[in-house]
C-alpha cells in the first residue's frame, strides 16, 4: 500500500499525526484500526508546505520524519520549496501511484484552498492531482467542528518566571542560536528545532510550551463543511481515523 501523507503548517494534530504515521509503520495499530499493518510493503511518501517545514520544526518532528519515510523510492520526503511552484513530483497522482492521500494536520489556510479549487502550492495540488486520478483523499482539518480545542504551542519564555540572568544558559547554549535579547530573552521560532535543550536548562521553569484553547471560526467550518460534500475527500476527526476509515479502491 501506498500512502501520500501531506503535512501542513498546523501544531495542532500534529503530534497526533506524526505518532499515527509512525506506529503504522512499525506495524503497530495506532487504535481502532481496519488496516492490518504490513510494514514492508506500506510505502508512505511525505508532502510538506513550507509552513509545515517551520512547524514541524518548532515541534521537534522534522528531523524523525526518516523514521517513516527513509528517502528511498515511494518513501521520500518532498518539501514544497523544493517543489517549486508547480510541485512537479505531484505528477505522481495523475500516474496514479499512491493508492490514498491523507492531510494531516490540514490548516484553515489549505482547507479554505481545497475548497475552493485553489492548487497554488504543494499540498494543493497534491489534492487536486489526487483527486482527478480518482485518488481518494482523506483531510484531517485543525479547525473543523464548532467549540473549542485545546492545542499545544512551541516553547515560549514566561515572562514572569523569567529572572532576567546575566548568564542566561538557555540562551548561551542554544545550537540553533534562537534565543536572543536581554534582560528577558525571547525565542526566534523560525530558528528554533524544538530540541527541548532549554527547558532543561532554566532554572526557573520559565521557557515551556503550554496549551492553550482555540476556537474554530464559522469561516471554517463552513469550508470544511464544503470538503465534506466533495468527491473523493473524506474528512476526518483524528489522524487515527484514516485507519479506520481507509477504503481500498480506486474512486473511478
Ligand atoms: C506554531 C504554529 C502553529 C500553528 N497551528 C495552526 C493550526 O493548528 N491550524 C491552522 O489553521 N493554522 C496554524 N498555524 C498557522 C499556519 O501555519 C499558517 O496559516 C500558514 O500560512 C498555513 O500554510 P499552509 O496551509 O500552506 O501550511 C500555526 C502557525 C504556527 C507558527
Amino acid at each position: 500500500m501506498k500512502i501520500a501523507w501531506c503535512i501542513t503548517g498546523a501544531g495542532h494534530f500534529l503530534k497526533e499525526s506524526f505518532e499515527a504515521f509512525r506506529s503504522i509503520k512499525k506495524g503497530v495499530r495506532p487504535g481502532p484500526s481496519n488496516l492490518k499493518p504490513q510494514p514492508s510493503t506500506l510505502k508512505i511518501t511525505i508532502f510538506i508546505s513550507n509552513a509545515g517545514v517551520e512547524v514541524l520544526r518548532m515541534y521537534g518532528i522534522f528531523d524523525k520524519l526518516k523514521e517513516i519515510s527513509n528517502g528511498e523510492y515511494m518513501e521520500e520526503i518532498f518539501t514544497e520549496k523544493e517543489q517549486g511552484s508547480s510541485s512537479p513530483k505531484a505528477g505522481r497522482f495523475s500516474l496514479r501511484k499512491y493508492d490514498a492521500v491523507v492531510v494531516s494536520p490540514a490548516t484553515s489556510n489549505t482547507v479554505a484552498k481545497i475548497a475552493y479549487g485553489i492548487a497554488d502550492s504543494l499540498v494543493t495540488n497534491v489534492v487536486s492531482l489526487a483527486s482527478k486520478a480518482c485518488i481518494p483523499v482523506y483531510v484531517v482539518p485543525t479547525d473543523g467542528f464548532p467549540g473549542k480545542v485545546e492545542s499545544e504551542m512551541p516553547y515560549s519564555i514566561d515572562r514572569e518566571k523569567c529572572k532576567g540572568c546575566d548568564d542566561c544558559e538557555p540562551r548561551d547554549r542554544c545550537k540553533e542560536e534562537a534565543i536572543y535579547g536581554a534582560p528577558i530573552p525571547q525565542i526566534d521560532l523560525l530558528r528554533c528545532n524544538g530540541c527541548g535543550l532549554c527547558l532543561e536548562l532554566c532554572p526557573y521553569g520559565a521557557i515551556n510550551g503550554g496549551v492553550v484553547e482555540i476556537k474554530a471560526r464559522e469561516i471554517d467550518i463552513r469550508n470544511v463543511g464544503l470538503l465534506r460534500k466533495m468527491e473523493g475527500i473524506t474528512v476526518l476527526e483524528h489522524p487515527t481515523h484514516f485507519f479506520l476509515f481507509y477504503k481500498k479502491g480506486n474512486l473511478c
